[in-house]
Formats: structure tokens, C-alpha cells, sequence
């Protein structure tokens, strides 16, 4: 695709990638993605807001064969989908200075083995003019890496965001024109990769309110030109406020924790909790780790196999305990067939969850009366606690 022009003098280049269905050989991308640069065309310098993703390269190299002169590479972040063409770029415009922070510096060193005399860095609130452009770097941690900053373009009052703010979906439109849609999106890759983060990406949040924004310019999925819409969708993903919601990833493997998972479902709406259960043997983790944003309670069911929880139940476990959800409480519920110690394997997964467990319930073999009579127990307090917690 050609270069696309948002505002004067301001275009998009990059790759929009349709195929790409996996990030990091563990991010489903149901909607592909794509890989945002920007170029500024100042009256004095031009600049290169990042680059693309290695394997789309030849994309942003052809896009910058019209481009006589090329002062500056900004680096915003240094993950390869957005760093891994930069060595190609400076080999092309060899006069070319490429501007970053310390920390991502010496990240691009050891990544992508730039030269040190090629950088520049930038100091957190410092200013580089262009001439009649002028971008001001804001240090913005954490989303994603420790490392990443923002750029704000202050004559057009445009904020390039990087992954923040960003979503995975490829498509031409270059600005969103169907929230809804986005929404869905960025708060899946919020999920996925920035959950962890939410107290310190709430100070970046923080840190933008006293700029006057008209358009953001994330490096993933579309342009935003009602900012206000992912911003506030970010303010409520970070408030780590969970709903009247229980999330439950479970697998079966001879339908007795299946069982248990569809009377525990149905016992819970009937006491008015929202539910949205994953089976792991099929599902998008990415769907789960999206419910994981929201979710007060999670209950993990599993059968017992080889004297502890099905490696799928085993994978949910390290997942969430990784993405740091803010789930108030937690239980386990499934079946075995003469003993194991599922609990404790499962229980000694999760120790970054602040959650209270609540009792489990094991049924040894199909699920009997008194194990259903348990699981309405477990329903019973589940509901109560959500409704102590005032949790909508
Ligand atoms: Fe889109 Fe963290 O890279």
C-alpha cells in the first residue's frame, strides 16, 4: 500500500497484515493486524515515527522510495513489529540519526544490533523540531514494555502512541469508524499484554491529561479521531473494578467436569451472576484473557490426570496468574478417579492472584447429588460475596 495522508504533511506508512494469526507464537489475532509508522514532513527535518515488523519490511522500504531525505528515525518502542525494519531504514538513509530513550537504546542494541553512533536519545518532556513541527517525547512505561514512550505532535496535536492504545485488526479504513468494533479489540490486546501493568499505565493515563489531543495515532489498528473514546474505555480497564462476573476455564475429558461446569453455570444465573465459561480445548485465549479484565471470580474446573490438573487446566492457571488479573475470589471445581492432588498443584499456581479461594469441589468419578448440592453451595457463595461487594 501506498503512503496514506492523515493531516498536511503528516502521512501513515507501514503494512496492514491480513494473514498474521498469532503474535509472539502465543496471541491469537483473529483480525490480523497491522504495523503503523508515520512520517512527519517537517519545513526544516523529516522523521520516521517507528517502522514495521520484519517480515513486512519490503512494504515500508518501498514506501520510503519517494522519500529524498530522511533526518530522524524515532523509536518509540523496542519490540520487533515496530523496531525490526530500523537497521534496513539507516542503511538507506545513511545521514539518518535515530532517536530514542536510554533504556530503549540499549535494548535496540542488544535486539537488533544498532550501531551506537547512530542514537540520539531523549530525555522524558524533551522537545525536536522539525522546523514547524515539533514532537515532544512523554515517557509512557509499561505499555508495553519498560521502555516505551509516546510522541506528541504538538502544532497538530496529534499523540503517536505506539501499542498503547493500540488493537489488532487489519483493514484499510485508516481511521475507526466502527467503535464498537475497536473497542473489542484494543481491550482484547489490553488483555493480553498490558493487564499486568494497569496501576502504572494508569499514571500514563495520567500523565496525558494535560494535553490537548485531537487524534491518536496508535501503531497497531486504526487512528483514533475521538480520542476521548479509548481513553475512557482505558480509564475503566485499568480501575481494576471487577462486575458480577465469573469466569470459568475448564476442560473435560469423560463429561464429569463438564457436567459439574454446566450445573455450576446454570446455578450461578439463577442467583443472577453473569458468566462466561472457556472450554480450553477449543478456545481463543485471547477471548479469555479479554473476560479476565472484568472478572470477580474465576473457577478453574479440571479432571485429574496423572495425579494432578489437565495441562490445559495447568496452561489457564499460568496465564492468569501471569496477566494479574483483579479477581476478588477464586475456586476449583472438576473430578478424579482414586486421587491426586489437583488442589494444591493448582492452588500453588496462582500466586499472584489477591484472591480468597473458595472451598472446591472434587466429585470422585461422575458428579453424584451431594457434589451437585455442593456446587449450589459454591454458587450460593459466589453470589453473596459478589452482591457483599457490591459488584454490578
Ligand atoms: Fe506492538 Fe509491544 O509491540
Amino acid at each position: 500500500m501506498k503512503p496514506r495522508k492523515i493531516v498536511d504533511k503528516i502521512y501513515w506508512m507501514g503494512s496492514v497484515d491480513w494473514d498474521r494469526r498469532l503474535f509472539d507464537t502465543l496471541v491469537p489475532l483473529p483480525d490480523g493486524t497491522s504495523y503503523n509508522a508515520y512520517f512527519i514532513e517537517g519545513s526544516e527535518k523529516t522523521a520516521l515515527l517507528d517502522t514495521v515488523d520484519p517480515s513486512m519490511a519490503h512494504e515500508l522500504l518501498s514506501q520510503l522510495e519517494g522519500i529524498p531525505k530522511l533526518d530522524y528515525i524515532i523509536s518509540q518502542h523496542a519490540e520487533q513489529d515496530h523496531s525490526g525494519t530500523i537497521p534496513q531504514v539507516l542503511e538507506k538513509f545513511t545521514d539518518a540519526k535515530l532517536i530514542t530513550n536510554p533504556k530503549a537504546k540499549g535494548m535496540l542494541m542488544d535486539l537488533l544490533q544498532v550501531p551506537e553512533e547512530r542514537f540520539i536519545t531523549v530525555e522524558d518532556g524533551e522537545r525536536l523540531s522539525l522546523g514547524d513541527k515539533t514532537l515532544k517525547f512523554i515517557y509512557t512505561p509499561w505499555v508495553h514494555w519498560p521502555e516505551t514512550m509516546s510522541t506528541y505532535l504538538e502544532e497538530d496535536r496529534i499523540l503517536f502512541s505506539c501499542d498503547f492504545f493500540g488493537s489488532h485488526i487489519a483493514t484499510t479504513d485508516l481511521f475507526v469508524t466502527d467503535e464498537g468494533r475497536v473497542s473489542e479489540a484494543a481491550k482484547r490486546y489490553f488483555a493480553e499484554i498490558m493487564m499486568p501493568f494497569r496501576n502504572l499505565i494508569r499514571k500514563d493515563i495520567e500523565k496525558l491529561a494535560s494535553y490537548e489531543i485531537e487524534i491518536i495515532a496508535p501503531s497497531h489498528g486504526q487512528i483514533y479521531p475521538r480520542p476521548s473514546f479509548i481513553i475512557d474505555a482505558y480509564k475503566d480497564w485499568v480501575s481494576g473494578t471487577p462486575l458480577n462476573r465469573v469466569v470459568i476455564p475448564y476442560v473435560t475429558m469423560h463429561d464429569s467436569t463438564g457436567k459439574m461446569v454446566d450445573y455450576l453455570v446454570s446455578s450461578l444465573v439463577e442467583k443472577g451472576v453473569r458468566i462466561e465459561q472457556f472450554n480450553l480445548a477449543v478456545t481463543d485465549i485471547g477471548k479469555l484473557a479479554m473476560a479476565l479484565v472484568d472478572a470477580a471470580t474465576i473457577v478453574i474446573g479440571t479432571p485429574t490426570i496423572l495425579a494432578g490438573p489437565h495441562p490445559y487446566a495447568a496452561y489457564a492457571a499460568f496465564l492468569a496468574n501471569a496477566l494479574r488479573p483483579t479477581a476478588k475470589f477464586l475456586s476449583i471445581i472438576g473430578s478424579y478417579g482414586w486421587g491426586g492432588k489437583t488442589v494444591d498443584v493448582l492452588a500453588g499456581m496462582v500466586p499472584n492472584l489477591k484472591a480468597e479461594i473458595i472451598e472446591p469441589v472434587l466429585s470422585k468419578g461422575l458428579p453424584s447429588d451431594s457434589d451437585f448440592k455442593a456446587l449450589d453451595n459454591l454458587a450460593e457463595i459466589i453470589a453473596m460475596k459478589h452482591k457483599e461487594h457490591g459488584f454490578k
